[in-house]
């Protein structure tokens, strides 16, 4: 038998074989995670402050768009394993591993993560829990926080320093966050302790049988994958997007580039998507208290190029309105723009620093007429960004339009009949910020395409994949 399987609640040496969790914070990190537990056979209890998001929960209602997620919600309530609730007390006293989830926003006033949330629920957990426990931290955060909230914990909790914490980061994409959940790439457990890394073994259990790698860790470095991984990831977009600024000075065309480098399986050709470059509520905020939390650290010279990296995408924004108001003949003022997406990417309706939500801003500053239209975020969306105009269709948001702006690329709009939509608008012009379309077949029916590091001209040579050696070939 393992160690977990000998382990009983009462010792205070050997780990819970099937522990009772907790998830702290049930926002899109923590309502996933608590789902997917409950779905694999653990006991759940999901506890967050915000009581309407509870309500919401325990009635099986997801508060936010996730595909799959509310059908997984209902199940796993009907399981009885699952259930929410706001009393922290409750929690403390019933749950033998606390996962922490709650949010890392960009502080008001400088771009290093707002830490009063983690604290909070850190604290207010602590306080109750009065038997040997693990709170294992999911939330991104600057290194050295596990180590800082060992010592809170610690200071405030009834059983001292019986109460352990380790450091678990999650990687998930919104749009795949149940996938990415119940079969992560890697699980990642930042330890002090054997008993530690015993009971986040005994709580991924039905992960760890699948055959998922698990990568033991200290806390800091722990704390320091997730922060990497998404630096890597952003760093690898404002690449491909710096070699399209480098396109569109030569004349060059990024759609190929990236393919040819794709094929490179040292490169591989996933996050080398050209376009209007990253958003959302991870990458941008993530990388900006990298470099601040590195800098206080020392070690500011090591990730000094981050700051092209967000720089590099912020310029993606800023040229796009270019080529829009390229488009419209040199002035924005009065211009009717078609803005087709709202949401940072698609399958989602989170516009946390969404780059479309950010052009179609420019645009209304420089006199444009903004329509807006995205299937899932238009309510988010109108909520927080007055002066535009919502259309509750693509079709009404095309109506009359001068220029037609793809700026988050929804299968929708992937899927859209060039020449239909042509019958709709005022001038058959359209900026491609995504390179989701067919230019040569947008072309054919009369459009003016243009797409950030592509030539304005259509290519006189075609590209084309040989199926035999994988070659790209040109004919
Ligand atoms: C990201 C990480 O992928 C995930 O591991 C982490 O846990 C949270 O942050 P997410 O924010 O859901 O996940 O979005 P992701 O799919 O990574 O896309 C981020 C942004 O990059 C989007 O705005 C997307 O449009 C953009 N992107 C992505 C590109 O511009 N080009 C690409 O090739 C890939």
């Amino acid at each position: 038998m393992s160690d977990i399987e000998q382990s009983t609640t009462s010792s205070t040496t050997t780990a819970v074989a099937k522990p009772r969790l907790t998830v702290i914070g049930t926002g899109y990190l923590g309502a996933t995670h608590a789902v997917c537990m409950a779905l694999l056979g653990f006991e759940v209890l999901g506890v967050d402050v915000d009581s309407r998001k509870i309500e919401m929960l325990a009635a099986g209602e997801v508060p936010f768009y996730e595909p799959g997620l509310d059908a997984k919600l209902r199940e796993a309530l009907d399981s009885g394993r699952l259930r929410f609730g706001t009393d922290f007390a409750e929690a403390g006293v019933w749950g033998d591993v606390h996962f922490v989830c709650v949010g890392t926003p960009q502080s008001k006033d400088s771009h290093a993560a707002d830490m009063v949330y983690v604290d909070a629920a850190f604290e207010k957990l602590a306080r109750s829990i009065s038997r040997k426990a693990l709170i294992v931290g999911k939330s991104t955060v600057p290194i050295g926080t596990a180590a800082r909230l060992t010592t809170l914990v610690r200071s405030v909790s009834p059983v001292g320093e019986e109460l352990e914490l380790a450091w678990n980061p999650e990687f998930l994409r919104e749009g795949y966050a149940v996938k990415d959940t119940l079969h992560p790439d890697r699980l990642v457990f930042g330890v002090t302790s054997e008993w530690a890394e015993l009971q986040l073994r005994a709580s991924f259990h039905p992960i760890i049988e699948e055959g998922t790698p698990v990568v033991i860790a200290d806390l800091a470095t722990a704390e320091l994958v997730k922060v990497a991984a998404n630096s890597f990831l952003a760093t690898k977009i404002s690449y491909i997007n710096a070699m399209a600024e480098v396109c569109e000075v030569v004349g060059a065309d990024v759609a190929v580039l990236s393919t040819a480098l794709g094929y490179d399986t040292r490169i591989g050709s996933r996050f080398l998507k050209p376009g209007l470059g990253f958003g959302g509520g991870c990458l941008p905020k993530d990388i900006r208290a990298f470099i601040h939390r590195a800098e206080e650290l020392g070690a500011g010279p090591a990730v000094a190029f981050l700051r092209e990296v967000d720089e590099i995408n912020l310029r993606r924004r800023a040229r796009t309105v270019d080529l829009i108001r390229e488009l419209a003949g040199g002035s924005l003022e009065g211009v009717r723009v078609a803005a087709f997406g709202a949401a940072f990417k698609p399958n989602s309706d989170d516009i946390r620093d969404a780059p479309a939500l950010d052009v179609a801003r420019q645009l209304r500053t420089e006199g444009a007429i903004v329509t807006v239209y995205d299937p899932k975020a238009n309510e988010n969306a109108r909520r927080t960004y007055g002066g535009l105009w919502y259309a509750d269709s693509l079709a009404e948001a095309a109506q009359g339009a001068d220029v037609v702006a793809l700026l988050t690329e929804w299968q929708e709009f992937r899927d859209v009949d060039p020449d239909a939509l042509g019958q709709l608008v005022n001038h058959r012009r359209i900026v491609d910020g995504r390179h989701a379309l067919d230019a040569d077949d947008y072309r054919s029916k009369g459009w003016e395409y243009r797409a950030l590091g592509r030539p304005a001209q259509p290519r006189t040579v075609r590209l084309q994949v040989d199926e035999r050696d994988d070659a790209l070939v040109s004919v």
